[in-house]
């Protein structure tokens, strides 16, 4: 299958939108922007064109995927019961990068295949424009994962994903360069507080303006045992990881960060190995490797560039990739929190 393909970039092509629509009603996938990243997109009512997404992706059965929205009462034939933090959420972050994990009806309209049989459902209102007139003009919730093969970096701008989707998808709508780069916030919340099962654009400090208490799960940075029970299935997941051994490293303390990147880099040229580098702009200079690569200079920056970066770093042919961390603060603790799977759990914190 030839995937049909819009050029359309940031501009609204009703008429191309109109066409995906067109697709998404009669069963078939598509591939399109939001805000974080890209996304496959099928008809979330219709099992068989939700299993193809699974098929397209390589992606395990018990990984549930994010049901997406563009107005309430859509949200409405699947959820009974909105908790009025859940309400607070929605009035104030949506449309936007967040998914809240709501509890079923008892007899909703998403098949279980979307769901991967769990009596909870992801929800989110997408804000970019192409997305959310997607949505609307097909009159039906997509589901949707992040477009890439599973285990790969999500895809931010179509030439990063063209070759690994085309042809697993009817049509293609190219928005250009997604604005944050990371997947959306993922939140569950449990009686009065709120849980963050994947960090992102929307921070703890920004949940904490609406219940007292956000708790971070510690899968978000820290190891999935085996056998280990989740409070998110995608949590178990390789994710992100190139081929190349990757390693973070980070200190609150800028010189002893540098310094204990150029020991590494040091370390690893005396037995004549090779090293990638990324960082930040502002630390780069004060870095003895060669081969290095900018980041970006604020948060924002780096986190919309991380996964093209790390979709390149392959292609470098060396031993080590050494990344910069950022910290846990703010949109920082997402960052990490994909980094640190990047690199395997490789990461070394300095006090
Ligand atoms: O920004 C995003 O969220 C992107 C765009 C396309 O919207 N989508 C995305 O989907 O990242 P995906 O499938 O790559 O990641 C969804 C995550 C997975 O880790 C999955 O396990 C979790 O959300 N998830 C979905 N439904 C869930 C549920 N009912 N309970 C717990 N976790 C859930
Ligand atoms: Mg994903």
């Amino acid at each position: 299958m030839i995937s049909k393909y819009s050029n359309q970039k940031e501009k609204l092509n009703i008429e191309e939108i109109n066409q995906a629509a067109e697709e998404i009603k009669k069963g078939n996938l598509v591939l399109f922007p939001t805000e974080t990243v890209y996304g496959i997109g099928a008809n979330a009512l219709d099992e068989k064109a939700v299993k193809n997404i699974f098929v397209a992706k390589g992606r395990a059965q018990d990984n549930p995927l994010i049901v997406h929205v563009s107005n309430l009462e859509m949200v409405n034939k699947i959820v009974d019961n909105i908790s009025p933090i859940e309400k607070r959420l929605i009035e104030k972050f949506w449309p936007g990068p967040l998914t809240i994990i709501f509890i079923r009806k008892s007899k909703d309209i998403i098949p279980d295949v979307v769901t991967a049989n769990l009596d909870t459902v992801g929800i989110r209102m997408p804000s970019n424009e192409i997305a959310k007139q997607l949505i609307e003009r097909s009159g039906l919730p997509i589901a949707a994962p992040s477009a890439n093969v599973s285990g790969r970096p999500s895809g931010t701008k179509v030439e990063d994903i063209i070759s690994e989707l085309d042809g697993k998808v009817s049509y293609i709508l190219d928005g250009g360069s997604t604005d944050i780069g990371l997947e959306s916030t993922v939140i569950k919340v449990n009686e009065n507080k709120i849980d963050i099962l994947r960090p992102g654009k929307i921070t703890k400090e920004q949940l904490e303006q609406v219940a007292k208490e956000v708790d971070v799960d510690k899968h978000v940075l820290g190891q999935v045992e085996k056998n280990e029970i989740v409070a998110s299935p995608g949590m178990k997941y390789r994710h992100y990881a190139p081929n190349t051994k990757c390693m973070m490293i980070y200190s609150e303390n800028k010189s002893k960060l540098i310094s204990e990147i150029n020991n590494v880099t040091k370390e690893l040229q005396e037995e004549n190995k090779k090293v990638l580098v990324l960082g930040s702009k502002n630390n780069l200079d004060k870095y003895i490797s060669k081969n290095k690569w900018n980041m970006g200079e604020t948060l924002d920056e780096i986190a919309k560039n991380i996964f093209t970066l790390l979709r390149k770093v392959d292609k470098e042919n060396v031993d080590l990739v050494v990344i910069e961390g950022v910290g846990e603060k703010g949109l920082g603790l997402a960052i990490t929190n994909r980094l640190i799977r990047a690199c395997a759990y490789n990461y070394k914190k300095i006090e």
